[in-house]
């Protein structure tokens, strides 16, 4: 972990009038202690990351350079003149720093509102530790108030959107000027509202098994390790437990499952109705 003490970050009475745009810009910086110097670095997608990147400009020679997880992510990086890796060259990150549309207070996040999710989750995947940086309005009990975007192949998106509606929720294939927002990998993105999602570790499960479906915008198996959260104290460290639970549902054999793995086909060939 880099020490950077000009970017220690005690609390300061002034903060309480922080814009949240201030905030953003304090949690960029705050996220510099993360960085591991000598390493590549890997960069979200977003407002919150541009903060990020911009303070990360500052160290640039202290770092190998970047992988990022968008074309708008790389374009910032370069111009500051930090170098960026393919994410394919690179077999591990030592972090993934990154922001998020909602996070909960196991580190579960939704992401895509800036529609790079899927390169997100990749670059994430790489990553051994996910360090998420939001503004506290990100903070929420139960993930769902934010519409959870979805990456879908666009001949499949009715047929997902008739999915949603089957219980209860409302997805719209987001536009840009007018027509179908086209991801950087050539997809188009559902905004799903309606949704509360009380098990994020089944929906993301469930719902990735949808045919057409690229990426769920539900970051339950890479959720984040730390969140550094911006308030009108200051940055406050979040730390979440360390994945148990991701371990037993990665572990799982599949004859172990309760319902053993004939069943569990014959639920899978099921058309789906709920999540
Ligand atoms: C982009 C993302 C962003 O991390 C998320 O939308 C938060 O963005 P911002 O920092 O601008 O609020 O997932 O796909």
């Amino acid at each position: 972990m880099a020490h950077f003490p000009q970017m220690a970050h005690p609390p300061h009475p002034s903060q309480a009038a922080l814009s949240q745009d201030a905030l953003k810009t304090l949690v960029g910086q705050a996220a510099l202690h993360y960085v591991v110097p000598g390493d590549i670095v890997g960069v979200g997608t977003g407002s919150t990351v541009n903060q990020f990147i911009d303070a990360l400009a500052g160290i640039k020679d202290q770092i190998k350079g970047a992988v990022s997880s968008s074309v708008a992510s790389t374009e910032r990086l370069q111009a500051l003149g930090i170098a960026v890796f393919d994410c394919a060259q690179v077999p591990e990150l030592s972090v993934y720093i990154d922001g998020a549309d909602e996070i909960d207070h196991q580190g579960y996040m939704i992401k895509g509102g800036g529609a790079a999710l899927t390169r997100e989750k990749i670059v994430a995947a790489q990553s051994r530790r996910f360090v998420c940086i939001a503004d506290e309005s990100k903070l929420v009990q139960t993930l769902g108030k934010f519409p959870l975007p979805l990456e879908v192949i666009p001949m499949a998106a009715p047929r997902i959107i008739g999915q949603f509606a089957a219980i209860g929720a409302q997805a719209v294939v987001r536009l840009k000027n007018g027509t179908p927002l086209v991801t950087d990998n050539g997809q188009h993105i559902l905004d799903v509202t309606g949704l509360q999602i009380a098990d994020p570790l089944a929906f993301e499960t469930r719902v990735s098994q949808w045919p057409g479906v690229v990426t769920v915008g539900v970051f339950a198996y890479q959720k984040a390790q730390v969140c550094l959260l911006g308030t009108a104290q200051g940055v406050k460290t979040i730390h979440f437990s360390n994945c148990s639970d991701l371990l037993a549902v990665r572990a799982e054999p599949v004859e172990a499952l309760p319902m053993g793995h004939q069943a569990l086909r014959q639920a899978q060939g099921e058309r789906d109705t709920t999540v």
